[in-house]
């Protein structure tokens, strides 16, 4: 990895804690308007200084993030389909010169293994960290589980891995039974991501397995956003992430930051 590279991760993954928060806000990228992030000005504002970073598309870091912002960017660069229609059809949306100019820190983009167009997505997973290379930019792979796909330790493995094979510098996946063995036959770091909204316990629990079986962090979106207490929320994930906290002293912490006004989004 260059140097540039390597100081771009850093930003992202704290070197204090080797651990990281993502704020994932990218959903309308093909899901648009979903609850939590109607208004996403109002989101972002609200959670970004909670966050080690922001996953988001250009569109929205253009129209709803301040160019002051000091939280480092993951930029989505994959899309071009929607919920409506085939989702593993996608293609790169956005180029790395833009990436460049919109101060990035990192890229990302989906990978579907096992759907329709599994080699289209790969290919562009390596497209990408080949420009990636060229210029210092780290590359998040996201194993996107299309609708016909499961959601365990072989098969993620088998998506992480082929990640890391194409060269992504790091990966997101989803939590499973065995994530451990994820962990260990992937040789870059792991986040993962939240899934569909749950109880903010059975959350906690999520990070909190997910951080002691071997993951670097979490790319948190509708788990955060979409709850009553968001600000409340954030906290108590970064408290696991972080402080090394359990699930009930994070519990114990949300409950207290649920007193606190806050702001819960549409
Ligand atoms: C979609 C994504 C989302 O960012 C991801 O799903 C994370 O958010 P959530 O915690 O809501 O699942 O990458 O492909």
């Amino acid at each position: 990895m260059s140097w540039g590279l390597k100081n771009r991760l850093s930003k992202i993954i704290k070197p204090k804690t080797g651990k990281t928060v993502m704020l994932a806000v990218d959903h309308g990228y093909f899901l648009g308007p979903t609850t939590g992030l109607k208004k996403p000005v109002e989101t972002i504002s609200a959670l970004q200084q909670y966050a080690d970073a922001l996953m988001l598309t250009r569109g929205v870091l253009r129209a709803s993030v301040s160019d002051k912002i000091e939280v480092p960017i993951v930029l989505r660069v994959s899309g071009g389909t929607s919920v409506l229609t085939e989702l593993s059809n996608e293609g790169l949306t956005c180029a790395m010169e833009d990436a460049l100019r919109l101060n990035a820190s990192a890229v990302a983009l989906s990978i579907f293994v096992g759907a329709q167009y599994e080699r289209q997505t790969l290919l562009n997973l390596a497209k990408l960290v080949d420009e990636g290379e060229q210029c210092g930019m780290p590359v998040l792979a996201v194993t996107a589980v299309g609708k016909d796909m499961g959601r365990d330790a072989r098969y993620l493995g088998l998506a992480c891995r082929i990640a890391a094979e194409l060269g992504a510098h790091f990966v997101k996946t989803y939590y499973c039974k065995d994530f451990s063995q994820i962990v260990d036959s992937c040789p870059v770091p792991i986040v993962v991501a939240g899934g569909t909204k749950v109880s903010e316990k059975e959350a906690l629990e999520l990070a909190y397995n997910a951080i002691s079986e071997g993951a670097v962090g979490v790319d948190m979106g509708r788990n955060i956003f979409q709850s009553d207490y968001p600000v409340a929320m954030i906290k108590a994930v970064r408290s696991i992430v972080h402080d090394g906290f359990n699930v009930n002293e994070a519990l114990d912490l949300f409950e207290k930051g649920k007193k606190e006004k806050q702001k819960k989004f549409d």
